[in-house]
């Protein structure tokens, strides 16, 4: 098979080292991809961008290709698969019309409603007064979100009603997050662990992938503010496979049905950001369109069969049957970022100590560039993700820590505490 894998993150490094390594890929097109993903076997990067989708789908034409997967939810958002489906290309990642499951978190909130999937109860609204009222109204603390895309941002968990509503006044009035906070999600906050679930689909079927659990938070303890996603690791260990089938049944399978009942069937990959109630079970906190990163870094890494007949399977509608295979042990990726990351990161430092992959290590690329001199230099706020592969979630961590101890660029940081969380929410 001749592929374009489309995005240029840690997430697209994971996804393209897998599908390189496939015997079934012939040759793998990456646009725009990063120096990590250039130096994979058998990968070209192009210089496009992810949502140049009328000069991606003219290559793809051009060169007749077999399947192109997507990386990130921008493409998505911008029509890549309907533009690819309409040209004759096999795409992996669903239409625009389906992708609204991220796209809009009042669509994703109102399709739960219907179809009785457990989420926090919740208003959307387009003007303060009536926010402001809700809030009010609601007998614990609130999120406030912008109802678009944010690139991860647009999130408010207020500690109290007064900040709620400051939220709330900032991006209906102030537009803070642009256009996509005309139009916010006032919901109730919820308590618990949380943690990442992601499944293949065809349209029809599910397949689950493991479990994993992110650290959004920049500072150990989970302190300080959000960012993209400091760490994950696969497994949860609180996500059992009993507990697996029951999310299974009662949030993917429903969103699945609720979906394609709407109009909206969804072949792609299906993210599910869940909270585990200690009362209440698993419930949904937000729907993603696309595989999540970091989680997808720790997730392949114990992926115990090839990726691209569950790729091209979903894309023609017909997956294999069960799910893909994985292995048991742990897998560990630390996030390592730009000085001042979260906020605006410094960018061009130059990268020394990277390690040479094995078995049990991988450092992906998320933000990186090749300076006129070959080094790697940074390029962006998360900067590496070094994962490692254990037996159990120490040998694991030792794995992943122990090469960062060689890694080093000006200003790096990073959690020491991914995967410590143990068994307490
Ligand atoms: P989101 O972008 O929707 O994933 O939200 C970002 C983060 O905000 C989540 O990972 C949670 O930590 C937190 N969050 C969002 N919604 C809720 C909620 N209803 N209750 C508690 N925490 C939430
Ligand atoms: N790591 C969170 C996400 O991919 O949305």
């Amino acid at each position: 098979m001749r592929l374009l894998l489309v995005g240029a993150g840690g997430r697209e490094h994971a996804l393209a080292w897998k599908i390189a390594s496939s015997p079934l890929c012939e040759s793998l097109l990456v646009a725009p991809g990063n120096p990590g993903i250039a130096g994979l076997p058998k990968v070209t990067c192009i210089p496009i961008a992810a949502e140049a989708v009328a000069e991606l789908v003219a290559i793809a034409v051009a060169e007749r290709l077999d399947l192109v997967v997507c990386g990130p939810e921008v493409a998505l958002d911008a029509g890549l698969g309907d533009a690819m489906r309409a040209a004759g290309i096999p795409f992996f990642g669903p239409s625009r019309a389906a992708a609204e499951i991220e796209g809009s978190k009042a669509f994703a909130k109102r399709l739960m409603g219907q179809a009785g999937v457990p989420t926090a109860a919740f208003g959307v609204f387009e003007d303060l007064p009536s926010a402001e009222a809700f809030i009010d109204a609601q007998p614990g603390t609130v999120v406030v979100k912008a109802d678009g895309l944010c690139a991860g941002k647009g999130v408010v968990v207020a500690a109290t009603a007064e900040e709620a509503k400051s939220a709330a006044r900032a991006m209906l009035t102030g537009r803070a997050f642009g256009e996509a906070g005309a139009r916010i999600i006032v919901e109730e906050r919820l308590s618990g662990r949380e943690v990442t679930m992601m499944a293949i689909c065809d349209g029809k079927r599910l397949a689950l992938l493991a479990s994993s659990e992110d650290h959004k938070a920049v500072g150990d303890g989970d302190q300080g503010p959000n960012t993209g996603g400091m760490g994950t690791t696969s497994p949860s260990p609180l996500v059992d496979e009993a507990l697996a089938q029951t999310i299974l049944e009662t949030l993917f399978v429903p969103t699945l049905r609720a979906l394609t009942a709407s109009g909206r069937p969804f072949a792609g990959l299906l993210y599910g950001g869940l909270m585990l109630t200690p009362d209440r079970g698993p419930m949904v906190i937000e729907w993603n369109c696309r595989f999540g990163d970091p989680e997808t870094q720790s997730v392949l890494m114990r992926l115990d069969e090839d990726l691209l007949p569950w790729l091209a399977g979903a894309a023609a509608g017909a997956m294999p049957p069960g799910r893909p295979r994985v292995r048991s042990g742990v897998a560990v990726c630390v996030v390592l970022a730009a000085a001042s990351y979260p906020a605006t990161p410094r960018l061009g430092d130059a990268i020394d100590g990277l390690p040479h992959p094995a078995e049990d290590l991988m450092v992906f690329h998320a933000g990186t560039r090749r300076a006129a001199d070959g080094r790697f230099v940074t390029a962006g706020g998360r900067v590496l993700g070094v994962t490692g592969y254990g037996a159990d979630l120490e040998a694991a961590r030792r794995r992943a820590y122990g090469a960062i101890e060689k890694i080093h660029f000006e200003g790096m940081h990073f959690r020491r505490d991914i995967g410590l969380r143990g068994k307490n929410s």
